[in-house]
């Protein structure tokens, strides 16, 4: 065996020793025992499920005398299109055509819902982020986090719509019309959320489409699952019958029809570009549905000659191995100019090797199992794939994989020919690209199917300043010196072609989410009479002058 085999034979083997046995797991990281979910919410009751359940196993392994296994954490319920079917009917019922008890709701009565709702949410959260850490892997620091930027995402939310309904408590006056405008729900929302923020970023579209005075279908996402299930009792109490309706299966089986039917006013989804297109085009009346989408993503860094190259460095691997790279807005290629690409690649090499790797309730634990069953395998496939093209994995053990657990690869030259020019990794590997001129990385882009964010890396201010421009126009968001990511939460977050159809953020949310709708009048003396009795007598949820502080 040469010294190379005996190396990565030994590194495995220190990798197999990440995994421990269950006993050994911190008592206060342990779930209560299996969470077996036997009920689901749909037309404001709990309903018993009694039919196939999905067995959830944590991508955190234990070991065992014989081998490593997957722990089993619980189950759900696998429901079929007629629970589906079920779920619509009490959405559109709730919804009646916009003359329910929600959508002619007072704004100032959905927001006290909403506050009942997080109230008891944040009673659930010692089990909501274990739940996060078991069932997705992120540390036990970051589940937290999700939680709390969850919590303030919905006050933040909150806020905001109370500064909408401020500014729409007045009436205008143009050319002798008098005119109240607001903004109205759309209907039934179809929401499904991703693997990697199941919480908050399935919250980004859930909250702001439920305070708007939308009905729901809510499927949780594959992996992410379990840990709303504490939060079904909350929906339940603090919402009118059907307002939120979960739906459980496999997406293939159940969503189409849910699409075919026509009732879905609004999809929401954070996912694959591939699964939008196809959920739309079944849609029969495609004009009346609108989608709000988190799509794929290939986000580049662009790192110039006059770069920082420590900082460079270290950006690199915060954007690009944050939660083991599986986030949309994760750098995902990396060009460096040739000049500076030995130095750079040093300088990465070493804050790769700094990371820490282990089980999530581990402290400053950095790198995790991935939740994905097939992803190792798939991650090996792309740099087998750079290999056979011309790459190396240039940082030692990069690539070595042992059950769920991937260790990351830096992967030096990479060319077009390869996976992993085009394709999202979504995962710990690292592909840089050497370039002579500026115009490579643009015309990359100017390709790329994708279009979320950038990021560049200079300190000559002429050449930000030249290469702002171009990009602002090929993606939603350049960043300076510093990795890509979607906040602060009130930023907008957007992206072009593939990688997203309208606009969310704490305000946008609120529009996407909803219409404007007017009630106008000519302004005579009957009219003033009427409009004035109506508000005076508090008649009307829409026609009001009452002002929420
Ligand atoms: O997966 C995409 C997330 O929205 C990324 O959010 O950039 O704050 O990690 P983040």
């Amino acid at each position: 065996m040469n010294e190379t085999l005996i190396a990565e034979k030994t590194f495995s083997e220190e990798l197999e020793q990440i995994f421990v046995t269950e006993d050994q797991v911190p008592e206060e990281y342990k779930l209560p025992g299996e969470i077996n979910q036997r009920t689901y919410l749909s037309g404001g009751e709990m309903l018993e499920w009694t039919g196939d359940v999905h067995q959830v196993y944590s991508p955190v392994c234990f070991r065992t005398p014989d081998s490593l296994q997957r722990k089993l954490i619980g189950t759900y319920p696998v429901c079929t299109e007629k629970e589906a079917m079920e779920a619509l009917d009490a959405a559109v019922a709730a919804y009646d055509n916009g003359r329910g008890k929600w959508p002619t709701m007072s704004v100032a009565d959905r927001i006290s819902s909403v506050e009942n709702f997080t109230k008891k949410m944040i009673q659930q959260k010692d089990i909501i982020v274990k739940l996060i850490m078991w069932e997705i892997g992120k540390s036990h620091a970051d589940s937290v986090k999700e939680f709390d930027r969850t919590v303030e995402y919905i006050y933040a939310t909150i806020d905001a719509l109370k500064d909408v309904d401020r500014q729409s408590s007045r009436f205008e006056i143009e050319q002798g019309i008098v005119a109240q405008i607001r903004r109205s729900p759309l209907g039934v929302v179809l929401c499904m959320g991703p693997f990697n923020y199941p919480l908050n970023e399935t919250f980004t579209t859930l909250i702001p489409a439920i305070i708007m005075g939308n009905t729901l279908l809510f499927k949780p996402p594959k992996h992410g699952t379990l840990l709303h299930y504490p939060l079904l009792q909350a929906f339940k109490d603090c919402f009118p019958k059907g307002v939120v309706n979960t739906i459980y299966g496999r997406g293939h089986a159940i969503v189409p029809a849910l699409m075919q039917s026509g009732k879905i006013n609004v999809l929401t989804l954070i996912g694959s570009s591939k699964v939008a297109n196809e959920l739309k085009k079944l849609h029969p009346k495609i004009n009346r549905l609108r989608a709000i989408l988190g799509l794929d993503a290939k986000n580049a860094a662009i790192i110039t000659a006059n770069a920082d190259i420590k900082l460079a460095a270290q950006e690199t691997v915060l954007g690009s191995l944050s939660f083991n790279g599986q986030r949309c807005t994760a750098l995902k290629i990396i060009f460096v100019h040739k000049s500076i690409a030995d130095e750079f690649l040093n300088q990465l090499t070493a804050e790769v090797a700094k990371l820490k790797y282990g089980m999530p309730w581990e402290k400053g634990v950095a790198l995790t199992p991935l939740p994905e069953p097939h992803k190792p395998a798939y991650l090996k496939e792309c740099i087998d794939d750079a290999i056979q093209n011309g790459a190396s994995v240039i940082n030692e053990n990069g690539g070595t994989s042992v059950e769920t657990f991937f260790y990351p690869a830096i992967v030096y030259p990479v060319n077009n020919k390869m996976k992993l020019y085009r394709e999202e990794q979504f995962g710990p590997i690292i592909p840089v690209l050497p370039f002579e001129s500026l115009e490579e990385p643009i015309e990359y882009l100017i390709e790329s199917t994708h279009g979320q964010q950038v990021s560049i890396f200079s300190n000559d201010s002429g050449e930000v300043a030249d290469t702002i421009d171009p990009l602002v126009n090929l993606v939603s968001r350049v960043n300076i010196n510093c990795q890509c990511q979607r906040g602060p939460d009130v930023f907008p977050f957007t992206g072009r072609k593939d990688s997203a159809e309208g606009t969310l953020s704490v305000v946008d949310a609120l529009r996407s989410f909803s219409i404007r709708s007017l009630v106008a009048a000519k302004l005579n003396e009957n009219n003033k009479q009427l409009i004035n009795e109506i508000v005076n007598n508090e008649h009307s949820n829409f026609l009001s002058t009452k002002f929420i502080f």
